[in-house]
């Protein structure tokens, strides 16, 4: 499914709710002169990620890939992503690259750092790495005029809705969705490596759209406080 965050930004989402058990796998695509692809799905989910990639781009091209983290359930359809459209540059984390090279070898990536920014078309985007949240190749992507973090990992919840934003859906069930996701990923990262949270929080964040569960418009706050108490930890 799509869901339209902004005129430039939408969601494509395969969301899992069942009484037992809610969880979603969310990629984003900003649009306008430039169109960008921000982490993927799952590759059993690649034939409904390039259809939608179609449908909202149509003939024009896919010009950019930024990879938050390479673990499966964000990179598994980046393969069919880029046998759809060769040669486009694939923005990652050192880490990031050395991992998605064993499968793809001849991408082209460009390895971005904390602090960088790139612009491409009207669009600015600026990275913050966050290695051991959760693996070494982790990293969080702020788009700056709209102020939206994609976070990949970090903030997900256990949590699903259709459409996947935190609008109708109950605020304390949203908060212990985020704890338990958070304990489950991220309670593993040693004192040091939560530091990096604070530089996060520190951006004016409007949304967070995580990798899992809900996008976070309502919420951040919440969200920011119950990360900024697990770092203090
Ligand atoms: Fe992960
Ligand atoms: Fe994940």
């Amino acid at each position: 499914m799509r869901y339209l965050i902004s005129n430039q930004c939408r969601t494509i989402a395969k969301t899992i709710i069942k009484p037992d058990r809610e969880f979603s796998f969310l990629a984003y695509l900003i649009t306008g002169k430039v169109n960008v692809l921000i982490d993927t799905l799952p590759e059993r989910f690649a034939p409904m990620l390039l259809e939608e990639l179609a449908d909202a781009i149509d003939e024009k091209p896919l010009d950019a890939v930024i990879m938050n983290h390479s673990e499966e359930d964000h990179s598994g359809a980046l393969p069919a992503v880029l046998q759809k459209n060769p040669n486009v540059p694939v923005y990652c984390t050192e880490n990031c690259r050395k991992r998605l090279s064993a499968v793809l070898p001849a991408a082209d990536y460009r390895v971005v750092h904390t602090g960088d920014t790139i612009e491409m078309g009207e669009h600015r985007f600026s990275f913050i790495e966050t290695p051991g949240l959760h693996w070494d190749d982790n990293m969080v992507t702020f788009w700056q005029a709209p102020r939206i973090l994609f976070s990949n990992d970090l903030f997900g919840q256990y949590a699903a809705a259709e459409p996947p934003i935190d609008r109708d859906y109950p605020a304390g069930r949203l908060l212990e969705a985020a704890k338990e996701y958070y304990t489950k990923v991220f309670g593993p990262a040693s004192s040091e490596e939560k530091q990096v949270v604070f530089e996060i929080t520190k951006l004016p964040i409007q949304i967070i759209a995580p990798g899992h569960g809900l996008i976070l418009k309502y919420n951040v706050q919440e969200l920011r406080r119950l990360y900024e108490e697990n770092g203090k930890g």
